[in-house]
């Protein structure tokens, strides 16, 4: 994640977190070969999301984007097959800690802080 995603911070609602991400934010996912790829092993594909609310072709605020390597050919996802599988990020999942509370974590399964240590 970059910089600006770093960034964000709750508010409260109901009692409970919301997480709401800075437009700006962009958070890239390494996809590889296998589950369990060897040490310095290249991944295959990237999945990436760059929260941008105002662009046509966001849902959720987010724009859903894959990078296949090494040829670099980028796809923005227009139908709903990525958010409908994050929407349960705000929902109890079987990932991380699992969103116990079903807090609304802004489509993102593993929140800086929340899910995984803050950065150093
Ligand atoms: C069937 C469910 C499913 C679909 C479909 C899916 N994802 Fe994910 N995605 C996950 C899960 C679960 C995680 C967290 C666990 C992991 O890293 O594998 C994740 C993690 C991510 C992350 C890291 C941020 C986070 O939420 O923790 C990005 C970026 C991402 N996905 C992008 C995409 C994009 C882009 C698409 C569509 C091309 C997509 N995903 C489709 C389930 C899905």
């Amino acid at each position: 994640m970059n910089d600006i995603g770093f960034r964000v911070t709750p508010t409260m609602e109901g009692g409970n977190l919301h997480w709401d991400f800075p437009e700006g934010t962009v958070i890239v996912k390494k996809v590889y070969k296998t589950p369990k790829p060897a040490a310095g092993e290249k991944p295959i594909q990237l999945t990436i999301m760059v929260k941008t609310p105002k662009d046509p072709h966001a849902q959720g605020g987010w724009l859903w984007i894959t990078r296949d390597l090494p040829d670099g050919k980028e796809s923005v996802f227009m139908g709903n097959f990525c958010i409908t599988c994050h929407a349960n990020a705000n929902e109890k999942h079987p990932y991380g800690d699992g969103n116990p509370r079903e807090k609304f974590r802004d489509y993102v399964y593993f929140v800086p802080g929340e899910t995984i240590p803050a950065r150093q």
